[in-house]
């Protein structure tokens, strides 16, 4: 079949923030034991964090990552996990129902996102907890000095305040699962309160507030509204998290799940707009999508498998081609939105619903959902283009009519760099597209990568960690008067990076 794409140079959808390509650890599972850290572990530094998987992460490339959760933020006491480590103590956590030894805290994290070049992104309790526990936390990893908070951290051997700039006011707290859950009002009224006293201690800080944990709850939308209403003029960023999944194993409806996506942030933008209208305001809400990914092959029930262990499996998805795939669509989705979506995690990073996979005492890998990641991750930079896609479609249950072709295209035009994201969801026929660069027809074509031809089945495991992985494509695309033309096999990612003239004379 055949697509025709158009992009031209001033028709622009936003600058990407490389804050859209974060990512996610939480006290859970074997994401932090097990994960980042095991002492013990062949490859562990002399603070036990794995040097295998900081290897991986940095490969990856994650500019940031959200800690400590999730739902573990939402009753935990982050005094226990600072300080001499003999002397933390060990709590039950009771959103993952394990328990928190508390043997990495938030200076190790500090340390070891400094090692994996990721700038962190910190939540706050505001479930079992509220401003003060808050406020005390900003004191104590902002303030240069001369407090008691801050002199403590000082105490613990962290001379230099760790200026951490983006928090999280707490986490999915509409959740009925959420300890410490709290209607609207109550979270809005909370959220407003915590961000007055942040700024008053730090005020170049930047605050996220909790939207709803998923369209599907029934406070979706109201909660957004209802929330801003109280804490608009406060707040930076309104959060949205949602996972998707192929659980009625329809691979065409699963590979029309980054439709709704598109749909989830459009609606969430609504509501924010109706926020701002209200309050006359001139400032337009950025959107924080801190919780992103496929997630359906484990489920949060795991919890009561092993109750009350240190770093038991949970939630350790194996993904398959398909997910890599949709991960693929969901990335296009989210550089379709950069106006918007300033921030995003893909959740999470280790062994927990994650890119990167670990065996206690043994390798590291990557699963399959690693590669458009870090695909999106390198090349996705500069300025997203306002992409148009004009390819036949097939029918959706749920969104209509849905193109076989999805695309999105990255520019930037310091570097001389662009980069076309795309994925083909047929699962039987090629793609021959035609893509016209207006205001780009000199530029020329470097690379083309795909990862395709697996059974969509696929997982990468440790005996066979190369699975599903992709290839280069020598002479798969070329440019010819202003258009570009390659032709994308089916079930295919494919990342086609081109460069200006003035960089190939280079
Ligand atoms: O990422 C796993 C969990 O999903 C997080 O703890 C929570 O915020 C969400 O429900």
């Amino acid at each position: 079949m055949k697509a025709r794409l158009l992009i031209d140079r001033d028709f622009r959808v936003g600058t990407i923030d490389s804050r859209m390509y974060g990512s996610f650890i939480e006290h859970l599972g074997r994401a932090v034991y097990g994960g980042i850290y095991e002492p013990g572990h062949p490859s562990a530094d002399e603070r036990g964090f794995r040097r295998d998987v900081l290897a991986l992460v940095r490969e990856l490339g994650v500019p940031l990552v959200r800690y400590p959760g999730g739902n573990f933020v939402c009753s935990f006491d982050w005094e226990d996990s600072v300080g001499p480590a003999e002397k933390r103590p060990r709590r039950l956590d009771l959103a993952w129902r394990s328990v928190e030894p508390n043997s990495f805290g938030l200076n190790e994290f500090m340390a070891w996102a400094s090692q994996a070049g990721a700038e962190p992104m910190m939540a706050l309790n505001l479930g079992t907890r509220g401003t003060d526990a808050a406020r005390n936390l900003v004191e104590y990893c902002n303030h240069p000095g001369g407090s008691y908070w801050s002199d403590l951290r000082i105490s613990h051997g962290v001379r230099e305040p760790h200026n951490i700039k983006l928090w999280c006011l707490g986490n999915e707290m509409d959740g009925p699962w959420q300890i410490g859950q709290k209607t609207a009002d109550e979270y809005g009224r909370l959220a407003y309160d915590a961000a007055k006293a942040i700024r008053r201690i730090d005020p170049k800080v930047e605050l996220v507030a909790c939207g709803s944990s998923m369209a599907a709850l029934p406070t979706f939308p109201d909660w957004e509204a209802a929330v801003l209403d109280r804490c608009y003029d406060e707040v930076d960023y309104l959060s949205l998290h949602s996972y998707y999944g192929n659980k009625a194993d329809d691979l065409p409806e699963y590979l029309a799940d980054s439709v709704g996506m598109g749909e989830f942030i459009d609606s969430v933008s609504s509501a924010c707009d109706f926020a701002k209208a209200k309050k006359r305001s001139r400032k337009t809400m950025m959107l924080s999508f801190d919780e992103w990914n496929v997630w359906f092959h484990t489920g949060a029930d795991d919890m009561h498998l092993a109750p009350w262990t240190v770093g038991p499996p949970l939630l350790e998805d194996a993904y398959t081609f398909e997910d890599a795939l949709v991960v693929g669509c969901l990335l296009i989705t989210l550089l379709k939105h950069t106006d918007r979506v300033k921030i995003a995690c893909l959740a999470q990073l280790i062994n927990v619903i994650a890119p990167i996979s670990t065996a206690n005492g043994g390798p590291a890998w990557r699963q399959t959902i690693f590669y458009p990641f870090l695909h999106a991750s390198r090349y996705g930079h500069g300025v997203s283009m306002d992409i148009r896609v004009d390819s036949p479609a097939y029918e959706s249950k749920r969104f209509g009519p849905v193109p076989y072709l999805d695309a999105a295209a990255a520019v930037d035009e310091d570097a001389g760099e662009m980069a076309v994201f795309a994925v083909n969801r047929s699962l039987s026929e090629s793609v021959e597209a035609e893509m016209r660069l207006g205001g780009y027809e000199s530029w020329s074509v470097v690379e083309r990568i795909e990862l395709a031809g697996a059974d969509p089945k696929a997982v990468n495991t440790s005996a066979r960690p190369e699975t599903v992985s992709p290839r280069r494509v020598d002479g798969g695309a070329s440019v010819e008067g202003g258009v570009l033309r390659t032709s994308l096999a089916p079930l295919s990612w494919n990342v086609i990076r081109l460069e200006s003239a003035r960089r190939s004379s280079r």
